[in-house]
């Protein structure tokens, strides 16, 4: 599946955003070695602790299923019926980074981001530099 492909996917998850407080939908696609896809949105609550963002909840409903070897995530996120600028990226929060270092290897895991213009993409290595992970603790 090509990064626009897999954008495409993240653009379906978006249309389930729970996310009357923010207004900030966002969608995630992640992919599996074998080529299997989860779709993530982000999931509000009215106590504002419990939210949680897309990425997580493609990774938890993933992992949830037995999967644990992933390829890349395309993320896509905006305010409601406000496209986004040319160079505004929605990129994975620091806690969704931390998760996707528990169960993707740095170097080859790929995050895949769009401004509506470009796509770009990124190893997490890049945007999750200097991580402490399961390596840390044997
Ligand atoms: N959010 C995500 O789902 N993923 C991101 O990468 C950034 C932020 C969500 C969390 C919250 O529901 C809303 O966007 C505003 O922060």
């Amino acid at each position: 599946m090509t990064a626009q492909e897999l954008i495409e996917e993240a653009k379906k998850a978006q249309g389930y955003s729970y996310s009357p407080y923010s207004e900030y939908m966002v969608g995630a696609a992640l992919i599996t070695k074998s080529g299997k896809v989860f779709h993530g949105c982000n999931i509000e609550n009215a106590a504002y602790t419990p939210c949680n963002c897309a990425e997580r909840t493609a990774f938890f409903k993933a992992v949830s299923q037995g999967e644990k070897d992933f390829d890349a995530i395309a993320i896509v996120g905006n305010k409601k019926d406000t496209p986004l600028k040319k160079g505004e990226f929605c990129t994975p929060c620091g806690v969704c980074r931390q998760v996707m270092a528990e169960f993707c290897n740095p170097k080859t895991f790929t995050i895949i981001v769009t401004d509506g213009f470009e796509i770009k993409e990124y190893l997490l290595q890049e945007l999750l530099p200097l991580s402490f992970g399961p390596d840390n603790l044997k």
